[in-house]
């Protein structure tokens, strides 16, 4: 009898315990957090429908623009630059300049537009003015080098009146404004291409020409950063907006230019896609010291350093760090580790090659390469100049006049206009844009999260492995 009460109290308390477990793994599954649901411990954000009518702009090209016609907006420290480097293309016209402020306009006109004896190009000024450029009917292309709250607002305005568009970095802010962008892009079938100059710098270009050409065997892991300490530059932004930004966002709100490289040597949404992502960041100490100065507040989102590892869906990982606070020589750190070689690019630049894999003749007849080591100096400029990328060979000389970071921006505002004039599809479509710019709220999620995985949305919906490999169109 006291046996078998016993095993009634045991089957109770089992039964107690199961039933309690259940509800405790079934409210697990899915829970509502705003704009996104963790199901089985992973962040999965809600993925709009495409509407109808709507088509994908995978490989997407429009008929040759012989001239392109231009119309900027945002003269800061950026803009003007981008405006002097478009007047050394042929085939290029500075139709119209904007910027809040009449007196940036006016310096861009006269020290750059009328120093080389161009014609003046129609001026627009104030808050709203950007509207009225995005509205003329003669511009093909409305280049935003605005502050990164604005970006989408105008780019979305520029593409729904027919132009296309050429968007800073990172072309977007959150997951929404990325998927107004692909939508918008895809709803009125225009180029929407973010200005990513990173993916044109010499070296990155050499090591994709090596990936691409096998060399460096089949590329596993790759890592990039922003590692630059904005204090001397904090004042210089119009009316604080990146420091306010920074102030209210955790995560890695600065991507693009260690993420956009990689994603091209690593075929994404050529073939593989970024599929999960984790972040962490730290506490902010030297970001909430420059607010307290800047700003006269306590509190500061944005920690001083974020560390992004995310995984292909072929397995790859990346590694993608942000910390534009700390006293660090500046690092925009670019590596691709292969099964066969290596590739890496700040502190130094170097590359590890197996010796069989470089052609017969190219090194001396008693040299040898260790395998465990960076190739000598002399090998590496070998590799440097013989394996240059032939985007970056056919310009390489005049982007070096030219310049705007080493003749990377040049290189990338050529091809831009290349493409538009040949009828080609850009080098960079507005998947990439938004594959790249969403890690800001993607690491945002996870950091809140305690470093919980994120699905992270595929903006191509479903044809990621449509197209086998990067490439630029030539
Ligand atoms: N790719 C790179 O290497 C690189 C380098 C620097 C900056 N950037 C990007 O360029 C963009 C601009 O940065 P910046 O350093 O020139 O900032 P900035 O603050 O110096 O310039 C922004 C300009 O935009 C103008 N502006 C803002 N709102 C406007 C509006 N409604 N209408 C017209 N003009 C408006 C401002 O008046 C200002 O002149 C940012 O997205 C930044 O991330 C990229």
């Amino acid at each position: 009898m006291k046996n078998k009460f016993l095993h009634l109290i045991v089957g109770l308390v089992l039964l107690t315990l199961a039933t309690s477990c259940n509800q405790q793994s079934s409210s697990q599954e899915q829970v509502r957090v705003g704009n996104y649901s963790i199901v089985h411990n992973t962040i999965v954000f809600d993925e709009p429908q495409r509407i109808e009518g709507q088509k994908s702009v995978l490989q997407f090209a429009v008929d040759p623009i012989e001239n392109v016609r231009i119309g900027f907006i945002g003269l800061g420290m950026r803009g003007p630059d981008a405006v002097d480097r478009m007047t050394y293309i042929d085939g290029v016209t500075v139709v119209a300049l904007c910027d809040i402020e009449p007196d940036r306009v006016e310096k861009v006109q006269t020290d750059i537009l009328e120093a080389k004896g161009l014609p003046r190009a129609a001026a627009y000024t104030g808050r709203e003015a950007w509207r009225e450029l995005c509205e003329r009917d003669d511009i093909d292309l409305v280049y935003i080098c605005t502050n990164w709250q604005t970006h989408v607002e105008m780019a979305v305005y520029a593409m729904q009146h027919g132009k296309h568009v050429a968007v800073e970095v990172p072309a977007a802010t959150s997951i929404e404004e990325c998927w107004q962008l692909v939508d918008v892009a895809e709803q009125t079938q225009r180029h929407c291409m973010m200005l990513e100059n990173c993916c044109y710098d010499f070296f990155e270009l050499t090591a994709l020409n090596l990936a691409q050409q096998g060399i460096l065997g089949e590329l596993i892991h790759g890592e990039g950063a922003y590692i630059h300490n904005l204090e001397p530059y904090w004042h210089d932004y119009y009316e604080n907006w990146r420091l306010e930004f920074n102030q209210s966002h955790v995560g890695d709100v600065y991507p693009t230019h260690g993420l956009g490289p990689l994603c091209q040597a690593f075929n994404i949404h050529r073939g593989d896609r970024m599929k999960t992502l984790v972040a962490m960041g730290t506490p902010s100490y030297n970001g909430k010291k420059i607010a307290k100065e800047m700003m006269g507040v306590d509190d500061f989102a944005n920690g001083d350093m974020t560390t992004t590892m995310i995984q292909t869906e072929k397995g790859k990982t990346l590694l993608i760090e942000h910390d534009v606070y700390t006293y660090r020589p500046y690092n925009r750190l670019f590596q691709l580790t292969g099964t066969e070689g290596f590739a890496n690019k700040y502190p130094v630049e170097g590359f590890t090659i197996l010796e069989d894999k470089l052609p017969e003749g190219f090194l001396d007849a008693d040299q040898h390469l260790n395998p465990h080591a960076f190739v000598p100096t002399a090998v590496r400029d070998k590799i440097l100049a013989e394996y240059l990328h032939p985007i970056a060979k056919e310009i390489e000389a005049k982007a070096k006049e030219v310049g705007g970071h080493g003749g990377m921006d040049f290189i990338m505002d050529y091809r831009l206009i290349y493409c538009l004039q040949h009828g080609l599809p850009l080098d960079q479509d507005v998947y990439d844009a938004a594959e790249w710019s969403c890690l800001g709220e993607l690491t945002a999620a996870s950091i809140a999260n305690g470093g919980m995985p994120v699905a992270m949305p595929d903006f191509t919906r479903g044809d990621w492995n449509k197209v086998q490999g990067y490439k630029h169109a030539q």
